[in-house]
Formats: structure tokens, sequence, C-alpha cells
């Protein structure tokens, strides 16, 4: 049991990361500016850990707004919420002292923003909220004395991989400004992780290298959100078989894989959340180190497999179009996950058919994300 600061804990994955924490009784407090995130996410996650709204709301610091959840028969608040910015060192100062009776002992960090295609239009935001962002969390972290932390980096570091299964050991050559934010802050702690001194306690540090999250939580109260029309496949697929849109545009046919289209490795969401969990354990378990893995599950689908099996298994028709290829897609991209079995005891659990059922439980529940 540790009291952690969950940076982004109101987006897709950190709001399922904090589900998956509050079950093994941590103490979470959430930083989010709510930019691809909202307050919904994590009022249902409370409710599905069965916490309930303390009267005790409203401004925390002055101006920062601020939501907080306890267990019925305790007065001991379990989650807070904080509306604040990462690259603020005073929002991230506030979130370090809310919970008056302890210090935070670890950081998960999963806020930045994500969408390759804007980020090669707006390059700088991508530096500003990912490098500046990241730097001045560890700086605060510092600060507090609090040197552990587990950064949501991606697959997409490796760029075009120069052979699949992807191992660690491969060269880091993003392709996009996202991937070499990602790329840059994992340099970062790389640096950090160098720094220690004699007299300078060692940084706790895990990278964790994202393959392509999906699917929801299994009751379909929390799940993927997407700002206007998606650009991930699952959730077009969704919206397709929902009739939200009229087909899905598969992005090439003539890909070097069995089938013609783009090979992914598609993993559960919670399955990603519980490698969260193990790395943190690890890390507080271990002396000081930087761990730099995969999270995937070694397993490749191409789109019409994915089509096929979401299909089949939700009994629901995807229409679909042949198209050209996307800009900057590559044929294959499948972890090899060996890293994170061996060091972290974790694999994944969740199978394609899981996957394909929880997605569309999220989708049918909520047509219109949080909002509805
Ligand atoms: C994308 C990002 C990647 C990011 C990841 C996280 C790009 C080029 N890459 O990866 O950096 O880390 O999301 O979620 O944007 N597809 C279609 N039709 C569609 C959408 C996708 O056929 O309308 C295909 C793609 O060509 C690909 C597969 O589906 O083969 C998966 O696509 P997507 O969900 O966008 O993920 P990635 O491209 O792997």
């Amino acid at each position: 049991m540790a009291n952690l600061l969950i940076t982004g804990g109101a987006g897709y994955i950190g709001s399922h990361a904090c589900f998956t924490l509050l079950q093994q009784d941590h103490t979470l407090v959430v930083v989010d500016d709510f930019s691809n995130g909202s307050v919904d996410a994590l009022r249902a996650v409370a409710t599905l850990a069965g916490l309930q709204s303390e009267p005790r709301q409203g401004l925390v610091g002055g101006s920062n707004r601020c939501w907080r959840w306890r267990a019925p028969t305790s007065r001991r608040t379990r989650l807070s919420l904080i509306e604040g910015d990462i690259r603020r060192a005073q929002d991230l100062q506030i979130a370090f002292e809310v919970l008056d009776e302890e210090p935070i002992a670890a950081v998960l960090h999963f806020a930045g923003l994500k969408a390759v295609a804007e980020s090669v239009a707006k390059p700088l935001d991508y530096w500003d909220v990912n490098v500046s962002g990241s730097r001045q969390l560890f700086d605060v972290m510092a600060e507090n004395h609090c040197r552990t932390v587990v950064f949501s980096s991606s697959a997409t570091v490796y760029g075009m991989a120069e052979s699949v299964p992807i191992h660690e050991s491969q060269p880091v050559r993003p392709i996009n400004p996202y991937g070499q934010t990602k790329a840059a802050v994992e340099q970062m702690l790389q640096d950090l992780a160098a720094s220690a001194g004699p007299n300078e306690p060692g940084w706790r540090i895990a990278c964790l290298r994202y393959f392509n999250p999906v699917g929801a939580h299994e009751s379909g109260a929390i799940g993927e959100d997407p700002d206007g029309i998606p650009s991930n496949l699952l959730p077009l697929i969704c919206q397709v078989a929902s009739g939200q849109l009229e087909r899905l545009e598969v992005y090439g046919s003539d890909w070097p894989t069995t089938d013609g289209t783009g090979v992914r490795d598609y993993i559960h969401v919670m399955d990603l959340a519980e490698g969260h969990c193990a790395a943190l354990q690890t890390l507080l378990a271990e002396p000081p180190q930087m761990l730099t893995l995969n999270l995937g599950s070694g397993q490749g689908h191409s789109v019409l497999e994915m089509v096929k099996a979401f299909e089949r298994i939700n009994g629901v028709p995807v229409p679909y179009a042949l198209c050209q290829r996307r800009a900057g897609d590559s044929a294959v991209s499948v972890a090899d996950p060996r890293g994170a079995q061996g060091r972290l005891g974790w694999s994944t659990r969740r199978d394609l058919a899981t996957i394909c059922r929880d997605a569309w439980r999220w989708q049918q529940q909520n047509p219109l994300g949080y909002s509805n």
C-alpha cells in the first residue's frame, strides 16, 4: 500500500490504471487538466472501486478544483482528483501536499499528448506538454524526495523497426514528433538514473513501451472516449459497428503480411494497467534502477483479422473498404514481451475475443462516451 501520484489519471489508460491500483489498496492523487480526460471517468472508477464522493469538495491551493472519494466505512480519502497542468510547478506541488499525513511514494506519469498526426502539425505543443511537462514533474518530484516513476512510453519510439518481434535492444529511431518527445523523455530519465552520486539517492524508473492499447474494463463503465472522430482502429470499428460511421477504411491491402493488411500487437487496457502495477511493485521492492520494457502480448493481428473477430464475437457487421496506405504506417509491429515477463513476472491474460467483447460493451453502454 502506497500513496501514489497519477498524472493524466482521468484519461483512457490512466483511468484503468487508477482502478487497478485502487484494487491493490493504494491511495491515489490524480492530476489532470482534462484536455483528454474527464471527471466522469474518475467518478466511474470510484464507483467501480466501491468508493463514495466525500462532502469535502472544492478548491485546493487557492484555485485548483479538487474532488475526493473514500470508502463508505472510512474517513480516509482514497482518491483525490486535482485539476492541474503538469507544466505548472505549483499545480504539482499542491498534489504532493494534498495528503497531509504521508508523502507520495511514487508517480505514474500518463499525462501527455498522443496523436501522431496532430504532433506533425503542432510539434511545439508536443515538446511543451510531453517534454517540458515531464521535466517539470521530475523537478518537483526531486524537491519532494520522490524518485520513483513509471513513465508511459510507446512502441512508437522504435519507428520503422529492423525486425519483428521487436526487442527492447532495437534502436530508438522515432519517425514523428510524438515519438521524438517520448524518446526525449526516456533519455531525460536515463540521465536522471545516471545522476545518482554517493550522497544522492538513486532514481527508480520504469519506461513502459506500449504497443496498441485497446478494449475497456469488463464492466463497460470505463473505456476510451476519443475526442471527435477516432484515429485508432478499435474505436473506429466500434463506431462503424454501431452505425455512427458508415464504414471502416482499411489502410492498405498490399502490405507484406498474410492478408495484405497491417499487423499490430493489440493489448487489453486492463492487462496494460496490471503491467503498471507489476512495474511499480518491482521498482519499490528492488534497489534503484532503470527498467525499459515493452508492454505487448507478443501476438500480431491484421486489420482484417480484427474486423472478422469483432464481427464473430459480437454478432455485428463491420462494413469496410480497402483503401490506400496511411502515411507513416508500417507493415508489422509486434512486441517481444519476454523482458516484462522476466523482470516483472507479468504477461497479458486477455485474448482477442475479450478485447472485442469489452470494447463493444463500452461502446454500447456509452455511445457518446462520458458525455451521455
Ligand atoms: C498509432 C500511432 C502510434 C501510437 C498508437 C497508439 C500512427 C502512424 N501511429 O499506431 O504512434 O502509439 O497509434 O494507439 O498513427 N487502420 C486502418 N484503418 C483505420 C485506422 C487504422 O486500416 O481507419 C490500421 C492501421 O493502418 C494499422 C492498424 O489499423 O495497421 C492499427 O492502427 P492504429 O490503431 O491507428 O494504431 P497504429 O498505427 O499501430
